[in-house]
């Protein structure tokens, strides 16, 4: 296996995806972000001082992941708290528009629940204190989104404390898209579970999936995994089964984006191949997700909806970076060609580049086409995993088993969470509970 020179960094070095600051200039707050997707040969830092800036940087993956996407929505939320509410002077008029600007929120993206029960779980904060002064209320939403930021980043730690502990010593695992740091507030899911385990000196090798169309294993965790020092290898999609009939994989971890009542699973497309590849070789397939990923008012995966995205996707491959002139008069022509900011350039075959000014260099975005042109394109973003293909759910509230009864397990799993089905059923939920027989969590293998 060819390999690059080793990074020195350590686990301590994995990077933070979105924070809450004050504008340089202004002092007024605002939320900052890496975009994503440009890492990482690019680590751009994009700065939203509005609740709309944040959608788009949902919806074009500058920030992605089921986590991060809960965290992303409260603070939008809390910006546009902050930043948007200047003529509204009553209580009354502050929660119809906080229901207006969550509505707009959870619908930046389809898929990932966390989204969802981000925006609600601020939205049902504030109607459940509308007896407090306006003042008041906005102070509640903005800590209530700080929060949740430190709470996931606990969540991560505690679940991967769990599923570190069901793993072998010399463990090699393969994992699937990106589950990592930049998925979550910090510290990840499936990569917190391995780099808990990492700590423990427990793991031997971690098997990267490029992850195609938009490749978040390939640039995403195969980038964590080197700044936290830790053996990886990238490999194609294809190549899973192979190397996993080579008995190079121990366990499959990945992450979730939704997990309903009966354990179905929806993730980065090709999860579901692999649990299948998994199950056929005898190696345990593991989902680690906070209890904010649980969605238990949808009783099979059939119900997920599943994004589909651009055609783009798949048709051409994006690419990005920065370049300085190399010289006084390829300065000049590019000063001239990008006078009103950018340059479209002329490229054949449906080819596309654009330059920009930025900073005192420039910056190019491009896209080049592999396909014929007119191909049709599915491009569906997740799949479904059945629960039947998935030895066992590694959350912050312990393992969870899909036998024998799943439903109440997981139902108990998200008493006290804040699940989104908590938050918005809450009276509902105990009255089925108070009706079941407990279900033990455990954190042992079964
Ligand atoms: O499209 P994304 O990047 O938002 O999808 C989320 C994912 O990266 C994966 O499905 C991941 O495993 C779940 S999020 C920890």
């Amino acid at each position: 296996m060819a390999e690059e020179s080793t990074p020195k960094a350590g686990i301590e070095n994995i990077p933070r995806t979105i924070w809450w600051d004050a504008d340089e200039t202004t002092g007024r707050p605002a939320v900052f972000l890496i975009d994503q997707t440009r890492l990482p040969l690019q680590g751009d830092i994009l700065q939203c001082n509005v609740a709309e800036g944040v959608c788009v940087a949902i919806g074009t993956l500058a920030v992605r992941g089921a986590p991060a996407l809960g965290v992303a929505a409260a603070l939008a939320l809390a910006l546009w708290s902050e930043n948007e509410t200047e003529g509204i002077d009553t209580v009354d008029e502050y929660l119809e528009a906080l229901d207006e600007v969550s509505q707009k929120v959870s619908s930046a993206r389809p898929t990932a629940i966390n989204l969802m029960w981000g925006a609600q779980r601020i939205r049902l904060l504030a109607h459940d204190n509308a007896d407090l002064p306006l003042a008041e209320l906005k102070e509640l939403v903005l800590q209530e989104a700080l929060n949740m930021q430190s709470e996931d980043e606990e969540r991560n730690r505690t679940l991967g404390r769990y599923g570190a502990d069901l793993l072998p010593e010399k463990a090699k695992v393969l994992t699937h898209c990106n589950a990592g740091s930049l998925a979550t507030a910090y510290f990840g899911t499936a990569l917190g579970v391995i780099f808990t385990a990492h700590e423990d000196g427990k793991i031997e090798h971690v098997w990267v999936d490029e992850t195609r169309p938009v490749n978040q294993g390939g640039r995403l965790t195969a980038w964590e995994l080197r700044l936290a020092n830790i053996p990886s290898a990238l490999i194609a999609d294809n190549m899973a089964a192979s190397v996993m009939k080579s008995g190079w994989v121990d366990a499959v971890i990945v992450g979730a984006d939704r997990i309903c009542a009966n354990g179905d699973t929806a993730n980065k497309i090709g999860t579901y191949g692999l649990a299948i590849l998994a199950a056929e070789h005898n190696i345990p397939f593991y989902v680690a997700a906070p209890t904010s990923s649980i969605d238990l008012t949808l009783s099979t995966g059939d119900q997920i909806p599943i994004e589909e995205r651009d055609p783009r996707e798949l048709t051409g491959f994006t690419v990005g970076g920065t370049f300085e002139p190399d010289s006084p008069e390829a300065t000049r022509a590019f000063d001239l060609l990008t006078e009103s900011g950018s340059y479209d350039v002329p490229l054949a075959r449906g080819h596309e580049m654009t330059i920009h000014r930025k900073g005192g260099g420039y910056s190019f975005d491009a896209w080049f086409k592999i396909t014929p042109p007119g191909i049709e394109v599915y491009n569906p973003a997740f799949d479904v995993t059945p629960a039947n293909y998935i030895t066992a759910f590694i959350t912050e509230a312990g393992v969870v088993y899909p036998d024998p009864d799943f439903e109440t397990a997981i139902a108990l799993a998200t008493m006290g969470s804040n699940s989104i089905h908590e938050i918005g059923m809450r009276r509902e939920i105990a009255e089925i509970l108070a009706s079941e027989m407990p279900v033990e969590l455990s954190d042992e293998g079964e």
